[in-house]
């Protein structure tokens, strides 16, 4: 498979970057070939703006078009990103909502099985600071889950798609050595795409 990581950090030494190799090194290792989208180095602009109100899917703006071509060659997708107040960080946001455009990656609210684009195998890998006790008994867990593997990524035709929280992401370096071979594995072991209906 082609595998596109798509990664949000504005640090390339932070635990989000070392998330993001360690994933694509696993990819490589069973066979894949893989494609990184830096989206800060790269200087994606991730503020929805008029121009995105006044394009359509048949002509979207440059910089939409371009991602959006990374995506049409990719059999797989990984984005990276740290959790930030139980959601996504900004730009990892702009680029879900500049990018998968009505039109072009869905046309049905009512079905989030229904997508335009093909199914890619999917995955979120998403550090975050707090236990996964806690993230679970306060009922965090299943509302991303819902809003996130229910309510966004359907949409998208990620097929099978997957949640992997990096709890405790800023505990000990024997923590974050193991969620970065859990990172690792994921790559490695990465399913298929399956057709949702
Ligand atoms: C602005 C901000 C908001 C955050 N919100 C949450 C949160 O809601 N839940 C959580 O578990 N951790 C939260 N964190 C912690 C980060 O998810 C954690 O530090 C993560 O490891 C950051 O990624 P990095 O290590 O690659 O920099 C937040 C951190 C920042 C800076």
């Amino acid at each position: 498979m082609h595998v596109l990581t798509v990664l949000d950090h504005p640090n390339p030494n932070a635990f989000s970057a070392a998330v993001a190799q360690q994933f694509m090194a696993g990819a490589t290792a069973a066979g894949h070939t893989v494609e990184l989208a830096d989206l800060h180095a790269e200087g994606f602009d991730p503020r929805w703006s008029q121009g995105d109100v006044d394009a359509n899917s048949e002509t979207p703006m440059p910089d939409v078009a371009a991602e959006q071509a990374r995506i049409a060659r990719a059999d797989a997708i990984c984005l990276v990103f740290p959790l930030f107040w139980w959601g996504m960080p900004s730009m990892t946001k702009g680029w879900v909502d500049r990018v998968w455009t009505w039109g072009w990656a869905y046309d049905q609210l009512a079905d989030p099985n229904l997508s335009l684009q093909r199914p890619r195998s999917g995955v979120l890998l998403v550090p975050a600071g707090a236990r996964s006790d806690e993230i679970r008994d306060q009922g965090y867990l299943a509302a991303l889950e819902t809003a996130w593997i229910d309510g966004t990524f359907g949409y998208f035709g990620l097929s099978p798609r997957r949640l992997e929280l990096l709890c405790g992401s800023t505990g000990s370096d024997a923590r974050r050595q193991s969620l970065l071979h859990r990172s690792y594995q994921i790559g490695l072991t990465l399913p298929h795409p399956q057709p949702t209906h």
